[in-house]
């Protein structure tokens, strides 16, 4: 799908690059998979190692850990969904320091108008992030989870400890809370200067181009 000039998985492959990473599995169901390869190949053309790996069936994005372990090893590991958008001045520094700190498990927190759509994370009157709930029916946050996630190499347990949700998927914020149970877990917010979208809808789709 492209977005303005270029195909839509340019946007977070920029970002991961962004985050000073070089080695990337990219997951994709089989029908996509030959797309991606023609675009990308191996990456040596950007800078970056790229290798592929096939999720069978829509299981939720924490499969996609389960699906990498061998990518990932005794490595920590960063995953952003290929739908999302990020931009903004301060940018590239908050990539950095989660890169250089996988111990702290990064996530990113925006307010948005739409929560119920996403990941969304309850913070007490410290600011300290206490609760983390898939599509809340009616959320008590404006903060949405964005897709761009920083762990420790725990992650491999955890992905295999958590059940599929009522929609049947291995959800990314089932292994939030494990993190946050944990007292593990750095929520850091993207104020003013941001810009994230999810372009997985219609209407996202051509905002993102527009902007
Ligand atoms: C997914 C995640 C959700 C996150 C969102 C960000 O939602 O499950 O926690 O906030 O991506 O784009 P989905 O794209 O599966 O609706």
């Amino acid at each position: 799908l492209p977005i303005f000039d270029k195909p839509m998985i340019m946007y977070p492959l920029s970002t991961l690059m962004l985050a000073g990473i070089k080695e990337i599995l990219i997951i994709t169901n089989l029908r996509n998979l030959e797309l991606f390869e023609r675009l990308l190949g191996n990456g040596h053309y950007l800078g970056i190692n790229i290798n592929y790996a096939v999720q069978e069936n829509p299981n939720g994005i924490a499969e996609s850990f389960i699906i990498a372990s061998e990518f990932i090893k005794g490595s920590p590991v960063a995953l952003i969904l290929g739908d999302n958008l990020f931009y903004g001045t301060n940018l590239v520094k908050k990539l950095e320091y989660a890169n250089q700190t996988f111990k702290r498990n990064t996530i990113f927190a925006y307010q948005v108008n739409d929560p119920e759509r996403y990941g969304v994370v309850t913070f007490d009157n410290n600011g300290k992030a206490i609760q983390i709930e898939e599509k809340p029916i009616k959320s008590k946050s404006k903060y949405a989870i964005t897709g761009l996630y920083f762990y420790d190499n725990s992650i491999l347990e955890k992905a295999k400890q958590i059940k599929p949700s009522k929609r049947g998927e291995l959800e990314i914020s089932a292994i939030n809370q494990l993190y946050l149970d944990e007292q593990n877990l750095n929520v850091e917010s993207l104020g003013r200067g941001m810009l994230w979208m999810d372009m997985g809808t219609f209407d996202s789709l051509h905002q993102a181009s527009s902007y």
